[in-house]
């Protein structure tokens, strides 16, 4: 029996059993930051590459075949088709087994699952993209799709802060978003500490909240606010949207829980009467106003 033989090669399967993965090739991996790599992905079957159509905030399940499988963000956009993007720190047992593969193995697929951004009903309306640390991986799609659908949204704000600029993620990408004139770029880092070798730094240093101060006029009643960070950037960056008055259905997060089966069977991803895995993973203010245990500060 071939080793890859409980991995599903077929689509119609596949659309009969929606936890069977599809095999998939690793392409490239390309280094980010320390402990942080972005892998990229290439269906084997090609017709997948243009059917398998996800939503920025949704998330797919990585399968190390022998290991294991995770649930990880799509950093990629929907609207730049052939290769999935994924953001991933090494954490555990199949994220270090996927840091161990050579580029151009097999792994598996499945997905897309999760909600996603609600980018419909968005479009129309101005958006403010707030990222703290790693969350600018799934921020990214987003970001990424309103760009490459630039007319159909109003005015677009990135604020992205991280503690060191060696912690700054597609920092290429940074360089470039910074000169465009249909985007307000701002960038935040803790510290910029000063020692050879270190990332010459020349945007801003405070926390992402001190941000909100070089932004000016924000219409908040047609503003979203797409957010996503480590726990405590939470806390900080919901308190400043409220008294901003932001709307509370207008503020999303992107929350991460331990999942497993990612298509709401199992109940391990359970908060009260939600299931993280297909009614987020991204929430808005007003969901976690209904159940705070949402979200963890
Ligand atoms: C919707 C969703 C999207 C995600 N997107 C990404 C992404 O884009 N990039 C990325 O690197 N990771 C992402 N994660 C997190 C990733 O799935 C976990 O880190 C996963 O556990 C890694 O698997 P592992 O086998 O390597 O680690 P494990 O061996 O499972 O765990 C390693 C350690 O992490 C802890 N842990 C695992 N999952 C979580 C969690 N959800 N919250 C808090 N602690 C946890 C465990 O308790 C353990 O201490 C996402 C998770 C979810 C639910
Ligand atoms: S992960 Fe199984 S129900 Fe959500």
């Amino acid at each position: 029996m071939d080793r890859h033989s409980h991995l599903n090669y077929s689509t119609n399967a596949r659309a009969t059993n929606v936890m069977l993965p599809d095999l998939a090739r690793l392409v490239r991996v390309i280094p980010m930051v320390e402990d942080n790599f972005m892998f990229l992905f290439r269906f084997e079957d090609p017709a997948l590459n243009d059917k398998f159509l996800y939503k920025p905030g949704q998330f797919a399940e990585i399968t190390v075949i022998g290991t294991g499988e995770a649930p990880i963000s799509i950093s990629s956009t929907p609207t730049r088709k052939g290769v999935l993007e994924m953001c991933i720190r090494r954490m555990g047992r199949v994220t270090n087994a996927l840091y161990n593969l050579p580029e151009n193995s097999l792994v598996g697929i499945r997905g897309p699952y999760g909600n996603g951004y609600p980018v419909e009903e968005m479009k129309g309306h101005d958006v403010l993209i707030i990222a703290g640390g790693l969350g600018m991986a799934p921020l990214r799609s987003l970001l990424n799709f309103i760009l490459d659908n630039r007319s159909q949204f109003g005015r677009v704000v990135l604020m992205y802060g991280t503690k060191s600029p060696d912690d700054v993620l597609f920092r290429d990408e940074m360089e470039s978003l910074m000169r465009r004139t249909d985007l307000e770029c701002l960038l935040t880092v803790e510290q910029a500490y000063q020692y050879p070798g270190a990332h010459p730094w020349r945007g801003k240093i405070g926390m992402v909240t001190e941000l909100f101060q070089h932004v000016k006029d924000l219409n908040v009643q047609n503003t979203y606010a797409a957010v996503c960070g480590p726990p405590i950037f939470y806390k900080f960056v919901l308190d400043k949207l409220l008294k901003l008055n932001f709307s509370k259905d207008h503020i999303l997060m992107s929350l991460e829980r331990r999942m497993e089966c990612g298509v709401g069977k199992c109940g391990h991803c359970a908060i009260g009467y939600k299931y993280t895995c297909i009614d987020g993973p991204i929430f808005s203010y007003w969901d976690i106003v209904n159940m705070p245990e949402l979200i963890e500060f």
